[in-house]
């Protein structure tokens, strides 16, 4: 494949994506109407959507084709991913005022008003896991590895970890802590969704768990290279405030070489991972490959 027929591929599952949010926004009957203008602000800005792809690409996959089960998981992947970003841009966290093109949820409204739509986010996300899956017993199963790995025990405790890293000398376990935490357990939590809704064995669960970590890591070391090596407008977030704000991150810690050494290393294990499929799994081999030279 080529790299703008991928890049059409892409586009493509984001469409499907943004088109799948805006039917939640209007089919949720009782959302409130002070939230949904900011529910709206956040979700329909332009997010890469890079989630929520995963999830449908691992289901076609496994299953054929990506079902209504992958869309609702991909849906509510994306709208964790929101909340985490409305949250992680609040003054007591990372203190961003931009964010994917256009100014931050608390700068837009205001600070309460981004606390609790992250709330109503994450909620909407399990709601809809729970009424709009067809089967109950698949509806558990995606609820369970969505609570789990964006959670305490996931997410959350590297956003945690991330905070406390602030200021401090860190070392690169650590950094891996953080980063496997915070933001490749969701990429992880995606392929797993999708390997889930299409039916997937247990080989073929395992090998894209593995790939969805391993690209997840890479993800997040490549967010950091782009912190420091691309501009605010390149990236729709404002670049350069890992080291202002002294965050533990693999150009601080490692140097930029080596980080984008290491994310190399992690990409070639994600491809490996996806042996198993053979030349079926090759979107996801593109996929790994774009993000390693992504530019946003
Ligand atoms: C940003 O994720 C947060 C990180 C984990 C680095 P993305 O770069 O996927 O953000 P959007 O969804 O495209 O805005
Ligand atoms: C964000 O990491 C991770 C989550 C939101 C869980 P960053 O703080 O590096 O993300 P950006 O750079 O603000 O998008
Ligand atoms: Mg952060
Ligand atoms: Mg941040
Ligand atoms: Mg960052």
């Amino acid at each position: 494949m080529t790299n703008s027929k991928f890049t059409s591929e892409l586009d493509k599952k984001a469409h499907c994506v943004n088109k799948i949010l805006q039917d939640i926004l209007a089919g949720e009957g009782g959302i409130d109407e002070n939230l949904k203008a900011p529910l709206r602000y956040t979700l329909e800005a332009p997010g890469k959507r890079i989630r929520s792809a995963l999830v449908l690409w691992c289901c076609e996959l496994v299953g054929g084709a990506a079902n209504r089960d992958a869309e609702i998981a991909a849906a509510a992947v994306e709208i964790v991913h929101t909340y985490s970003l409305v949250h992680d841009d609040l003054p007591a966290m990372d203190d961003d005022d931009l964010r994917r093109g256009v100014p931050t949820c608390h700068k837009q409204f205001d600070e309460a008003t981004a606390i609790l739509t992250g709330d109503a986010l994450l909620t909407l996300a399990f709601e809809i896991l729970a009424k709009r899956i067809a089967d109950p017993r698949v509806a558990v199963k995606l609820i369970a590895r969505l609570a789990e790995d964006a959670g305490a025990s996931g997410m959350i405790a590297g956003q945690v970890a991330d905070l406390q890293a602030e200021n401090t000398a860190c070392d690169i376990n650590i950094l891996d802590h953080i980063h496997t935490n915070k933001t490749a357990k969701l990429f992880r939590c995606a392929a797993a969704m999708g390997a889930i809704c299409g039916g997937a064995d247990e080989v073929q669960f395992a090998g894209l768990c593995e790939y969805g970590l391993k690209i997840g890591l890479a993800f997040q070391i490549a967010d950091d290279i782009l912190d420091v090596s691309a501009s605010s407008e390149q990236l729709g977030k404002t670049a350069g405030k890992d080291e202002r704000a002294s965050k533990c991150t693999y150009p601080a810690v490692v140097g930029i070489e080596r980080a984008r050494s290491i994310e190399e290393r992690l990409t070639a294990e994600a491809a490996s991972a996806l042996a198993p499929f053979g030349a079926k799994a090759n979107t996801l081999r593109e996929l790994a490959g774009a993000l390693l030279s992504r530019v946003k």
